[in-house]
Order: C-alpha cells, then sequence, then structure tokens
C-alpha cells in the first residue's frame, strides 16, 4: 500500500509511515501488530523500554514477510547507555526480535536523567557502540531521539558517523523548528512520534476545519501535513480501519499559505516530555 520513502544520508531508504508500537500490544498482545502488518506496514518502530520487541518478534516470523521487506526499527533505552551497555542491549534487541540486524537503532533519549552531570561522556560512549555496531554492519542506519542541538553538536563534536535520524515529538501545535532546522543543516532525517500528539490535537477547531478544507479525516490530515514538511511518521493505532487510513495520506496537497499558518500557531498538546527538563 504505501511506497513512498525518505533516502538517508547513507542511501538507506526509510518507509515514509511507519507503524509506532508503544503500548500497541497492551490488551491483545500481538495481534496489533500482525494487524498492522497485514494492512500494509512495513516499517514497525520499537523499543526496549516498551517491552514489546518479543511480541513483535513473534508477529513478524508469523507473518511470513521476507526479512528484506521489512524496516525493524528499535532503541536503546536511558539505563542502558554506555559502550559496553550498549552493545549489550543490542544484542537482546535483535534477540528477541529474532533477526540477524536491524534496519535503524536510537539512542532513546539523550541523557540517563535530566540531572546527570557526566551525560556527555555517557553519550559518546554510546555513540562510540553505536558506530562500531554499524561498521560491523549490524545496523544499517543509526540515530537519535529527542535530541535538540546541544546534544547533537556533543556527537558530531568527534563522531565517524553522523546521525542519519532525529525522531522527535512533533505534531501541529509543536513542531520544535529549531531543532528541525538544525537536522536539516546537518542532513539528519527528522521522525514525528505521536504525529496524532496522542489525540490530544486530533479535536482541536483548526485542525478539524483543515481536515474539512481538504476533504479528509482529521488524523490523515494531521499525517498528510507532517509527510509534506518532509518528516516521516509513525501513528500507533489499534483498529485496522484506522490502521489503514493513517496511511491514506498522498492524496492532497496543501497551500504554502496553510503551511505557513499551521507552521506559525502557538504550541498544542505537547506532552510535557523534555530532554533537559
Ligand atoms: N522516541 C520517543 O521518545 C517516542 C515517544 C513516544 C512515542 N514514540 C513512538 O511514536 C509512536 C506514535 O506515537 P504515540 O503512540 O504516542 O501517539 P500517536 O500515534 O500520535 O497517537 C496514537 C493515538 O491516536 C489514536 N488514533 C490513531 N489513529 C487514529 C485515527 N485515525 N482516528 C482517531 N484516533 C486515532 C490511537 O487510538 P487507538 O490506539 O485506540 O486506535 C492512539 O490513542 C509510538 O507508538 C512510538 O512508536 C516514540
Amino acid at each position: 500500500m504505501q511506497q513512498r520513502a525518505f533516502q538517508l544520508q547513507n542511501g538507506v531508504l526509510l518507509p515514509a509511515i511507519g507503524f509506532g508500537t508503544y503500548k500497541a500490544t497492551d490488551g491483545n498482545g500481538k495481534q496489533a501488530i500482525s494487524d498492522a502488518l497485514e494492512t500494509g506496514y512495513r516499517y514497525l518502530d520499537t523499543a526496549s523500554f516498551y517491552g514489546n520487541e518479543g511480541e513483535i518478534g513473534e508477529a513478524v516470523k508469523e507473518s511470513g514477510i521476507p526479512r528484506e521487506e521489512l524496516f525493524l526499527a528499535s532503541k536503546v533505552w536511558k539505563t542502558e547507555m554506555g559502550y559496553e551497555e550498549t552493545k549489550a542491549a543490542f544484542a537482546k534487541t535483535r534477540e528477541r526480535l529474532q533477526t540477524d540486524y536491524l534496519d535503524l537503532y536510537l539512542i532513546h533519549w539523550p541523557k540517563k536523567a535530566p540531572e546527570d552531570e557526566n551525560w556527555k561522556v555517557c553519550l559518546k560512549e554510546t555513540w562510540l557502540a553505536m558506530e562500531e555496531l554499524y561498521e560491523e554492519g549490524r545496523i544499517r542506519a543509526i540515530g537519535v531521539s529527542n535530541f535538540l542541538p546541544h546534544h547533537l553538536e556533543v556527537i558530531l563534536e568527534d563522531a565517524r558517523i553522523k546521525p542519519m535520524v532525529n525522531q522527535l515529538e512533533l505534531h501541529v501545535g509543536y513542531l520544535q523548528m529549531a531543532a528541525v532546522n538544525y537536522c536539516r543543516e546537518h542532513d539528519i532525517l527528522v521522525q514525528a512520534w505521536s504525529p496524532l500528539g496522542r489525540r490530544r490535537v486530533l479535536e482541536e477547531p483548526v485542525v478539524l476545519s483543515f481536515a474539512e478544507k481538504y476533504q479528509v479525516t482529521p488524523a490523515q490530515f494531521l499525517l498528510g501535513f507532517l509527510h509534506q514538511e518532509g518528516f516521516s511518521v509513525i501513528p500507533k493505532a489499534s483498529a485496522r480501519e484506522r490502521m489503514i487510513s493513517n496511511q491514506q495520506i498522498f492524496g492532497f496537497t496543501l497551500s504554502e499559505e496553510d503551511k505557513y499558518f499551521l507552521e506559525c500557531l502557538p504550541q498544542m498538546g505537547w506532552s510535557g516530555e523534555h530532554p533537559d527538563l
């Protein structure tokens, strides 16, 4: 169903839409992952923190979809940061997902804790482990998540391999343009987590009126807008109908005027999560 992709700085193609799996297996276990694969998703975004890599590995195996058609992404959690720790965490993730390699591996947050005074050293060690796993061919692309420019600069100071992706909370009402512009200058693809603002922006009057104007659902409008801004999106949904409609976002084009308007809205729907606070 979805063929569009973004090309990363190393040439790897990252599907424009992935399936977000945070809390996706609560309740019905791996069924949601099987449904996502059946409804056309080939990119699954998980993290060791989500505690569902095992169920994802099972669902992927049962699907029979060839590994090379899938794009599997996971993340190293705060408590797993450090050189040896990252390598050990990656090995466990790979085992749980039942795969020889990952398509994308991200550092989930830049700091173990906001008050961690040693965060720069820890981050550099974590990145070194990521680089080595990449060079060993265990990961096709490496990147970060929830990194602001001052976090990225710590890595870029002595990185042999630059981060290829930064996954940020991004949705109408929270576009983090300072971080986005920094990533664009450094050829880092920005991905949107909580692209629907975890439902917090879905019913905002401004979103409803734009959805009506472009004759799409509010969710399609939010996702289509992000896609047209150049971000990959990883929405999560429980019902198959939503999984399907969330992939049908390529049939409308926002005017420049509407894009500027949306880019300049006051803040709405922020999760409250911040890497430094
Ligand atoms: N890197 C990070 O720190 C980080 C943080 C948070 C999330 N993430 C990733 O980003 C993914 C997506 O973010 P998210 O799960 O927080 O939020 P989201 O995708 O913005 O929103 C998911 C919520 O929207 C609802 N929904 C989905 N499609 C809908 C539709 N068409 N109409 C109405 N409601 C709809 C879902 O309900 P139902 O489930 O009931 O369908 C769910 O409650 C996560 O799953 C995870 O993979 C990453």
